[in-house]
C-alpha cells in the first residue's frame, strides 16, 4: 500500500512537472517512458588545431548557421559556440559535438579553456591560402569561434592561434527538442539540446498508426520523412553518430501537434 502511494505520488509529480512545462511558450512535453541509458560519452584526447573568430562580442553573426539552430541564444547554446572546417564538420553531423578549446604556443593567449558547442559551418575559401587566410580549407581542422568564446582563449588581437582541442559530453538540461517545420505531406524536425556526444547519424518516426519511419538527413541537425503524420501523437527514435547508441524518445509530440512548434521529450543522451 506504502508502495502504491508514493507510486501515485510520484504520478502527481511528474504530471505536474509536465504542467509545468507546458507552460513555457510553445515547448511541451508529454511524460514517457523513463530514460535507460548504459553509455556515457567520455572526453577524447587533446588534439592540434587552429582557431580564428568571427563576429563581434554580441555574437549576432552567430545567429541561423549551418546546422539550423535559428537562434542559439534562445534556444539553449548560448554564445559559446564555433563553426567548424568542413573536414570536422562532416556535412552537418557534427552539429550540436561539444568541445573545449585552449589556446597553446602564442603571446597571445589565456589560461582560459573554452567550452563550445559545434553549430556552424566554417566554408573554404580557395581565392585564400589554407596557410594564409583559408583557414577552414580542407584538410585543416578548424575552430572559427563566436567572438564570446575565443576571448576565453586569446587575445582577439592574435586573429588566429594554435590549439589544443578535445571532444567532451554536452551537458543539455531536460531532454531532446524537436522543432517542427515542413507541411501536411513533409515533416522536417530540427533536433536540438541533444545531450552527450551531441550528434546524430540516424532518425526515425512513429505516428499511433504507423510504424517506424526512417528519416533521412536534410541539412544541418535537421531530418526529414515524406509522409502524413497529422493527427497522431509521435515518437521518435535517434542514434548517435558517435557512440551509434540509440534512445527511443516515446509519444513527444501530441496528436495535435503543430508545426512551428518545438516538443520536448525526458530522455536525452548523457
Ligand atoms: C574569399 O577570399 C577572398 C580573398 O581574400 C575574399 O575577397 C572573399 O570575400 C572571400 N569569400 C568569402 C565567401 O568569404
Ligand atoms: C510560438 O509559435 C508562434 C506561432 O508558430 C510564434 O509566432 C511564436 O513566436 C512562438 N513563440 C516562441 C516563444 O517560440
Amino acid at each position: 500500500m506504502a508502495t502504491f502511494h508514493s507510486l501515485l505520488g510520484f504520478c502527481v509529480f511528474i504530471l505536474s512537472i509536465t504542467t509545468l512545462i507546458s507552460s513555457f511558450g510553445n515547448v511541451t512535453a508529454v511524460p514517457r517512458t523513463p530514460y535507460t541509458a548504459p553509455a556515457v560519452y567520455r572526453p577524447s584526447p587533446w588534439t592540434h588545431a587552429h582557431a580564428t573568430f568571427y563576429g563581434d562580442e554580441s555574437a549576432a553573426s552567430t545567429m541561423g548557421g549551418a546546422c539550423g539552430y535559428g537562434n542559439v541564444v534562445t534556444n539553449g547554446y548560448g554564445t559559446d559556440t564555433a563553426a567548424l572546417s568542413s573536414t570536422i564538420f562532416i556535412d552537418g553531423y557534427a552539429c550540436g559535438q561539444c568541445y573545449q578549446i585552449r589556446c597553446v604556443e602564442s603571446p597571445w593567449c589565456s589560461k582560459g579553456i573554452a567550452t563550445i558547442t559545434a553549430t556552424n559551418l566554417c566554408p573554404p575559401n580557395w581565392s585564400q591560402d589554407s596557410n594564409a587566410g583559408g583557414w577552414c580549407n580542407p584538410p585543416r581542422t578548424h575552430f572559427d569561434m563566436a567572438k564570446p568564446a575565443f576571448m576565453q582563449i586569446a587575445q582577439w588581437k592574435a586573429g588566429i592561434v594554435p590549439v589544443m582541442y578535445r571532444r567532451v559530453p554536452c551537458v543539455r538540461k531536460g531532454g531532446i527538442r524537436f522543432s517542427f517545420q515542413g507541411n501536411g505531406y513533409w515533416l522536417l524536425v530540427y533536433v536540438m539540446n541533444v545531450g552527450g556526444a551531441g550528434d546524430i547519424s540516424q532518425m526515425w518516426v512513429k505516428g499511433t498508426k504507423t510504424a517506424w519511419i526512417s528519416m533521412s538527413h536534410n541539412w544541418g541537425a535537421s531530418y526529414q520523412a515524406f509522409a502524413t503524420l497529422k493527427g497522431q501523437a509521435l515518437s521518435f527514435k535517434i542514434t548517435s553518430y558517435t557512440t551509434k547508441q540509440t534512445i527511443v524518445a516515446n509519444n513527444v509530440a501530441p496528436a495535435n501537434w503543430n508545426l512551428g512548434l518545438t516538443y520536448q521529450a525526458l530522455t536525452n543522451f548523457h
